[in-house]
């Protein structure tokens, strides 16, 4: 079935069992605790908790949607046989309305009856299976009913009963952002024409509500929401090895080779991650992003640049031919697209990188022989991807290969993030983490100050505002801590103080400043808070303020953190609020200071 039918056939049938039809929402959330919309559910999930009323505003308790998401975990996968970092989302929601039953039976229905696939097996969720301490255990009982359930319908069907099988932390869905609705859920596998068991379809049973503490609380109606990726749902109908056999891509090749020879000689590597990317730009574009240095904004700048480069490496501007045919296959699926602005913004950054890939390469002519080492380092100082490295490099790059620079790359991600405590102190040293800035000893001394006071300002903000207070970011110098978080309103000048006395409270009980290494997911269960838009390595640092020779557990606040900190809260001095103002919506700013 071709990908615009699976669309029509997917809406019509949720339709006639009574859902509301919802268009996509944007790739830019409202939800502050997201980059990008990663799910068909995050548009809903306000219809989950009970803030908002579906019958009101649908007409029905259920709806159907084909989201448009985008998954920032997944672009240094692309390129492989299966990693997409745009892609279309299926999904059917209830919200208060039917629930496991009827949501595994139009799950079953769709994929054997509409879709005409067979089912190789699918999960449920068993507590068993999860690991003693994970918080998915908190008191997650078996889903029992979904076990039963589909071994009724496949013994009704004559399938064995033995494809319904139990699994652990993967059947248990996560919220998006700090908080959220969660639950177990039911995945169903489908073979590929390769014989691999492929999971084509997520059904998520919403039960509960994770809090900030990772505490998981009933929700009063449980809902339903599932997702099942447009690619993968058309390789498996269309009997094709990869998603990038499917009509989604194919037909944008076409006959293109005749007027870019160049792209059939690309590797298929090359020609995965120019397809992908370039969708995903479009739509990035389309809803409103525009290349920079930070956050969405800075994503889609490392979209472009990353296929930029092959125009420079084949001395072709071929891309823009694959532009104008994506802009054409997807036009009006989601939204009309404006042509002249996606083309305009995208000459805009392809001549800004220019220079870039100038400086980079005469810093490359400079070198004598580049290794994973010295090759990682010209990425990191001008920005030139290993392809435009290993391509220019020529001979000197010989024995460079992409897995070795990889290593190189992935090693760095855990330095930069664990060294910065190291570096610091040395003197005269440059610190700038980001987070924080500084220069000499003294301005260092008193950053450090500023940080801990963060970190207590953070926990205080719970405190006084509750756990929906979530960092949006934060920037410290000499003179002053900002701190960006989510809270949809203006502080009253009472919380304020009330925020103030705490932290001084704290500072004045003198609590110690530590830290403990540990993975990241021991990390998670202590509950420490942490920057959800960062992506962190395997082992993280989480720093704790407690009691003198107390432990993490009866810290007054925690993080993942690199540091550095004072040692002792007494070390900070006085704190004050100097300004709390908005800075767009739903999103706050506080400058601190020291006295
Ligand atoms: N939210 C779930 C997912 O993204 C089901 O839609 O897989």
């Amino acid at each position: 079935m071709r990908s615009n039918e699976i669309r029509e056939k997917f809406l019509e049938y949720f339709k006639k069992n009574g859902h509301a039809v919802r268009s996509s929402s944007s790739l830019v959330p409202d939800d502050p605790s997201v980059l990008l919309t990663t799910a068909g559910m995050q548009q809903f999930k306000r219809y989950y908790t009970g803030e908002l009323d579906a019958e009101k505003d649908f007409g029905s308790l259920s709806t159907v949607s084909i989201q448009k998401c985008f998954r920032t975990s997944d672009i240094d996968e692309v390129g492989d046989e299966s990693h997409l970092t745009f892609f279309e989302m299926l999904g059917n929601f209830s919200f208060g309305g039917y629930f496991k039953k009827e949501a595994i039976r139009y799950g079953f229905e769709f994929i054997t009856g509409v879709m005409e696939l067979t089912i190789e097996a699918v999960t449920v969720f068993d507590p068993a299976k999860v690991p003693d301490g994970d918080w998915r255990k908190n008191g997650v009982p078996f889903d029992e009913e979904s076990y039963v359930i589909w071994r009724e319908i496949f013994a009704e069907n004559g399938i064995s009963v033995d494809k319904v099988k139990r699994e652990g932390v993967d059947n248990f869905w996560g919220p998006t952002g700090t908080e959220g609705p969660c639950g177990p859920t039911t995945e169903i596998y489908v073979k590929s024409v390769e014989g691999k068991s492929i999971e084509v379809w997520n059904i998520v049973f919403n039960e509960f509500y994770r809090d900030s503490a990772m505490k998981l609380t009933k929700l009063p109606t449980p809902g339903v929401d599932t997702g099942m990726g447009l690619e993968r749902l058309a390789m498996l109908s269309q009997n094709v090895p990869t998603i990038f056999d499917t009509d989604l891509f194919t037909d944008l090749i076409g006959d293109v080779l005749e007027q870019v020879s160049i792209f059939d000689l690309m590797l298929p590597r090359a020609k995965r991650i120019v397809l992908d990317h370039l969708r995903a730009i479009i739509f990035l574009i389309a809803d409103g992003v525009r290349p920079s240095n930070k956050e969405a904004e800075y994503i889609l700048r490392r979209l472009m640049r990353r296929v930029i480069v092959y125009e420079y490496l084949t001395n072709d501007s071929f891309l823009e031919i694959f532009l104008h045919r994506i802009i054409k296959k997807y036009n009006n699926i989601h939204q009309k697209f404006d042509e002249s602005v996606i083309l305009s913004v995208w000459h805009e950054e392809n001549s800004k990188f220019l220079k870039t890939v100038q400086n980079g390469i005469k810093e490359l002519n400079r070198m004598s022989t580049i290794d994973a080492q010295s090759a990682f380092k010209l990425y990191e100082s001008s920005g030139l991807p290993y392809e435009a490295i290993k391509e220019f490099g020529g001979n000197k790059a010989g024995t460079l290969t992409r897995d070795a620079f990889d290593k190189e790359f992935k090693k760095h991600q855990e330095i930069s993030r664990a060294g910065v405590a190291k570096k610091f102190g040395g003197h005269g040293l440059i610190l700038d983490t980001g987070e924080l800035k500084a220069g000499s000893e003294e301005e260092q001394k008193k950053v450090t100050r500023l940080h801990t006071a963060t970190h207590l300002l953070h926990q205080a903000l719970r405190d006084v505002l509750g756990g929906g207070v979530g960092q949006m970011g934060s920037d410290i110098t000499p003179e002053r801590t900002r701190f960006d978080f989510t809270f949809s309103r203006k502080m009253t000048d009472e919380e304020k103080k009330k925020v103030e006395g705490i932290v001084n409270q704290k500072i004045a009980e003198d609590l110690e400043v530590r830290f403990e290494e540990m993975s990241k997911e021991e990390a998670e269960r202590t509950g420490a808070l942490h920057f959800f838009k960062e992506k962190y390595p395997e082992r993280v640092k989480v720093y704790y303020v407690a009691p003198k020779g107390k432990g993490i557990e009866t810290a007054y606040s925690k993080e993942f953190c690199g540091g550095p900190h004072v040692t002792h809260t007494g070390e900070i001095g006085q704190f004050r609020i100097a300004k709390e103002e908005a800075v767009g919506a739903g999103t706050r700013r506080i400058r601190g200071v020291l006295a």
